[in-house]
């Protein structure tokens, strides 16, 4: 059976956690200068309907460093953007390519291109969910501060893919989760309400990070919501991570950020350099993250 990787909830906590532990070896192993190529002769796809810095250099490194190769496919260039049905782009690319990593907007999309694909496909972002990132938060949790089952985690800003994905690690991961998003931009009500016993609501921020053992948050306005940027430059004040907001949460708290990220805006100029701000790895972890991904799904080594 193909296993594909559209959300958090395609694997199971064990084999989730297999991965975060698989990310700290293949990161170690890099670091030694141990060659490890399990995908010699293996091709990923990429294609990207929305930009991309750290999915795109993540995901062709990971294939490079694997002894495989990856190609970049935009709708620009590739029949996608001129409408050939995304079922026949599955059937044919799944007949070439060893698996598939998409970049889109609706979430239905993927859904569909992974029902009519032949080989593991992965979400690199929806509007709905971008659980890659989750793989590398967790990798970077785990590193700087051991495992993050029951700790407490808060998600400040927008309720959008990004808190998404929270929502199924905290259960997936077994944590507390907090969002504190401002009125009407909470997440979606049926994913809200899928773990109650994990997941809730403080739209009070300051009281939402009182004892936070993780803070995170992302842009106010995501990829697709560019007309709506100065309205929700006003929804959203009062949603700022500053170290100030920081001293509420637990002394040994961590700060994270997906990126890009707007300085000024979601997060303060101060917060990006603050010691407890561990971004940069979180960036560099993606790569770690998706290569035991990547072995897991094509080589099925667990
Ligand atoms: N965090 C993230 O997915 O970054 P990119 O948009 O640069 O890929
Ligand atoms: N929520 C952001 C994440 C970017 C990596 C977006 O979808 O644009």
């Amino acid at each position: 059976m193909t296993r594909h990787f559209l959300t958090l909830t395609d694997l199971t906590p064990d084999e989730l956690g297999y991965l975060i532990q698989r990310a700290i070896e293949l990161k170690t192993m890099l670091r030694n200068g141990q060659n490890h190529e399990p995908l010699k002769g293996k091709t990923l796809g990429m294609i990207f309907e929305k930009s991309s810095t750290r999915t795109r250099v993540s995901f062709e490194v990971a294939m490079t460093h694997f002894g495989g190769s990856s190609i970049f496919l935009s709708p620009r260039d590739t029949q996608l953007g001129r409408g050939e049905p995304i079922e026949d782009s599955a059937r044919v690319l799944s007949r070439m390519v060893d698996a598939v990593m998409i970049r889109t907007f609706d979430h239905a999309t993927l859904q569909t291109f992974a029902d009519h694909s032949a080989v593991p496909v992965i979400n690199a972002l929806t509007d709905d969910f971008h659980p890659c990132q989750l793989l590398a938060d967790m990798q970077t949790f785990v590193e700087h501060r051991g495992s993050i089952q029951g700790k407490k985690v808060v998600w400040v800003g927008d309720g959008n893919n990004m808190c998404a994905s929270y929502i199924n690690a905290a259960n997936q991961f077994d944590f507390e989760l907090v969002i504190s998003c401002p009125d009407g931009f909470t997440p979606d009500n049926d994913l809200l309400g899928r773990y109650p016993e994990r997941v809730s609501l403080e739209a009070d921020v300051a009281t939402a990070v009182q004892g936070a053992h993780l803070v995170v948050t992302d842009v106010w306005a995501s990829m697709g919501q560019e007309d709506e940027q100065q309205t929700r430059l006003n929804a959203f004040e009062g949603y700022q991570v500053t170290p100030e907001l920081m001293d509420k949460a637990d002394p040994d708290a961590l700060f994270m950020h997906c990126l890009p990220a707007h300085r000024g805006e979601e997060v303060s100029h101060e917060m990006m350099d603050d010691p407890r701000a561990v971004v940069w790895d979180e960036a560099e972890n993606r790569l770690h993250a998706q290569k035991a991904l990547l072995e897991f799904l094509l080589t099925g080594q667990h």
